[in-house]
């Protein structure tokens, strides 16, 4: 059975001693209930993919209680302060460029060069915020393709004792998920409509927005996050090897059998954890990216659990 406690000032104390820990607290925001983590802990996020049971890394949101904690993580610019200043806190999403000292796991943000943030306005999500003083990784709180929640009833059906307490916070009151708004790459761009409506930001920016259509293209990416190119390592990655070559760079899981020497060697998980491997893969795999390195050998992850997202993102990796 999952721990479900009301809000007060106890059980947040209790929430972000335990997400301080990486533990993982299902939270209410006005849009939805969120599943959070440490996101500077990518042992943490792993635990939050798992959690869901995503088959992918499609990345997750920062949330953080004011602006002010955004400026160590994002580069603001013009058309981010002002739909800050409008919307925030609210239910916006701001993809930002991530700075390049941001202490956020590289795995909250499935290797992007962005990252997308938000300020909830709900009073438990905002207490919570503070009291953690941590950016909090945190998808919808329920099972990977399931509704999202919008009551403590939802995410203990929905995930059972998979996040390690459960805050109520009472029903969502706007009910669907924030605006997610592209403000990494040229002109602004609605990535996913939510609670904030593009009239809302056509006023507010003076000017039309555009909304990103999935069916536009039969090859267009089915997820937003998907938008922007994912990291992709320069050189060649090789998946399901038995070892490296001399000239190659080697990427283990498990106990290492790769004897003979080559170029550069990294162990996603010496012990076999795939939440440890998955909190290592995209670090690894950019420290593994050398010119010098003839490719990237892996060795072969089984395809279970969270190994299901680590080889779908090594597949996107060796594809060029
Ligand atoms: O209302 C909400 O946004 C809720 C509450 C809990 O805050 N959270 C939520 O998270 O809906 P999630 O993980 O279910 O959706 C995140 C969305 C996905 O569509 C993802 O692709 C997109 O944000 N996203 C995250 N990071 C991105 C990035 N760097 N670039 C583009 N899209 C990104
Ligand atoms: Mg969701």
């Amino acid at each position: 059975m999952p721990t479900v406690v009301p809000v007060d000032d106890a059980s947040i104390a209790r929430a972000a001693a335990l997400l301080r820990e990486g533990k993982l607290v299902a939270f209410p925001t006005e849009t939805v209930y969120g599943l959070g983590g440490d996101a500077t802990n990518g042992q943490a996020v792993a635990a939050i993919y798992a959690a869901k049971g995503r088959p992918n890394f499609n990345p997750l949101i920062i949330h953080v209680a004011d602006a002010v904690a955004l400026d160590n993580l994002i580069e603001w610019n013009d058309i981010a302060r002002l739909l800050a200043a409008s919307f925030w806190p609210g239910p916006l999403t701001l993809i930002l460029p991530r700075r390049k000292d941001a202490a956020i796991s590289l795995l909250a943000s499935a290797g992007l060069d962005t990252l997308a943030v938000r300020i909830p306005s709900h009073p438990a999500a905002q207490k919570l915020l503070r009291a953690v003083g941590l950016p909090i990784a945190a998808p919808s709180a329920n099972a990977s393709g399931k509704l999202s929640p919008t009551t403590p009833l939802h995410v203990a059906e929905s995930l059972g004792d998979k996040a390690d307490l459960i805050l109520a916070g009472g029903r969502s009151q706007i009910g669907i998920e924030s605006t997610v708004v592209n403000l990494a790459a040229g002109a602004p761009m609605i990535l996913r409509p939510g609670g904030i409506t593009r009239e809302q930001l056509e006023m507010v920016l003076g000017q039309k927005i555009a909304v990103f259509e999935a069916t536009a293209t039969p090859d267009a990416p089915a997820s937003p996050g998907m938008l922007a190119s994912h990291y992709a390592p320069n050189i060649p990655v090789r998946l399901n090897a038995e070892s490296a070559e001399p000239n190659e760079a080697w990427l283990a899981f498990g106990a290492d059998k790769q004897i003979r020497p080559c170029a550069a060697r990294l162990n996603l998980s010496p012990q076999g954890d795939l939440n440890e491997a998955a909190a290592n893969l995209f670090a690894m795999l950019r420290e593994l990216d050398k010119p010098a390195h003839a490719a990237i050998a892996v060795a072969p992850i089984p395809a279970i659990g969270l190994g299901v997202a680590i080889n779908d993102r090594l597949q996107r990796a060796a594809v060029r």
